[in-house]
């Protein structure tokens, strides 16, 4: 794969894209509400039927709340994503020397910034960005891949940022991990786990095993916290039930037990406005 750095001159110039999650899907929403109320009304209009208007004007209300709780929800997200990346970072205490998985890469945030930290170690960064170029896949969530999560928008950023020499980027399902045991000092799960749904657990013990003994992990995932309901509009429920997706924000309980079943010790627990940061070490007396 073609790892070239653009020229430093150009650094200044070109800023990593790691996408805004949801917008589209939201702003789509946002049309479909405001076409049909209004839809709804030309037909009130026509019958002169002053329920079916009120119906109509609902419909818009609906959307426009839609939108303003995604707005609300992201406003009280703390800091940018690049922030909330390079703070969660900060807790794994690099050295420099380290090899760290980036797992469910994305457009290669936590790789990137972890990247930037190391001088001798590597970031091995996976994904399925290409599902049919993976021969083991044992559970891939359906909405957990955004359109632009491709790899080459993260290798793009990678470049921009000038570190794509420090990361290696693998098409692989994270419950099939094609790594030795004891392979990693530190696996990052940045928003992956919580889309995993009921095979969560067995991620995070796929995880644990390429870990070395004593290895970090970092989670960085959403929990259930009252941004949660800001998100969670009715039509979005009925949607993700017809679709089969069940995968849904845990408790703070959930998680700390979650990890701990899997083997970790959990030694930083930080939840803050919608986002938790868990480090955790491999705990040595289960294999
Ligand atoms: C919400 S995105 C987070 C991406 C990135 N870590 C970030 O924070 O921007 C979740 C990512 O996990 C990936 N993913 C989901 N299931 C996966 C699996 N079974 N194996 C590898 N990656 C997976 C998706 O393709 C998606 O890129």
């Amino acid at each position: 794969m073609e790892t070239t750095e653009f020229p430093k001159t150009m650094h200044k110039r070109l800023k990593p894209n790691y996408g805004i999650y949801y917008l589209r899907s939201y702003m789509i929403m946002l049309t479909c509400f405001l076409a049909l109320g209004l839809g709804v009304m030309v037909v009130g209009r026509e019958m002169e039927s002053t329920l079916v208007i009120i119906a109509g004007t609902g419909v818009i209300a609906y959307g426009i709340a839609t939108i303003i709780g995604w707005a609300l929800a992201r406003y009280v997200i703390p800091g940018s994503r690049t922030e909330v990346a390079q703070n969660a970072i900060e807790l794994l205490a690099l050295n420099g020397s380290e090899k760290v998985l980036d797992a469910g890469s994305g457009r290669g945030i936590f790789a990137i910034e972890t990247a930037k930290k190391l001088s001798s170690g590597s970031v091995t960064a996976i994904d399925l960005w290409e599902p049919e170029k993976v021969r083991h896949i044992r559970h891939q969530h359906k909405f957990s891949q955004p359109s632009e999560n491709t790899v080459a928008n993260a290798l793009k950023n990678a470049r921009i940022e000038g570190v794509s020499e420090k990361i290696d980027f693998i098409n692989m399902d994270v419950n099939h991990l094609d790594f030795d045991p004891d392979t990693f000092d530190s696996a990052i799960c940045g928003f992956i786990i919580g889309h995993q749904g009921e095979y969560s657990l067995n991620t995070l013990k796929e995880i644990r095993r390429v870990l070395k003994p004593g290895g970090r992990l970092l989670v960085i995932d959403n929990f259930r916290d009252f941004t949660y309901f800001l998100l969670s509009t009715p039509h979005l429920f009925v949607l993700s039930y017809l679709r089969g997706t069940k995968a849904k924000r845990l408790a703070l309980a959930n998680w700390k037990s979650l990890v701990e079943t899997a083997g970790f010790q959990i030694l930083d627990f930080k939840p803050r406005r919608g986002i938790l940061t868990i480090k955790a070490i491999k705990h040595d007396t289960k294999n």
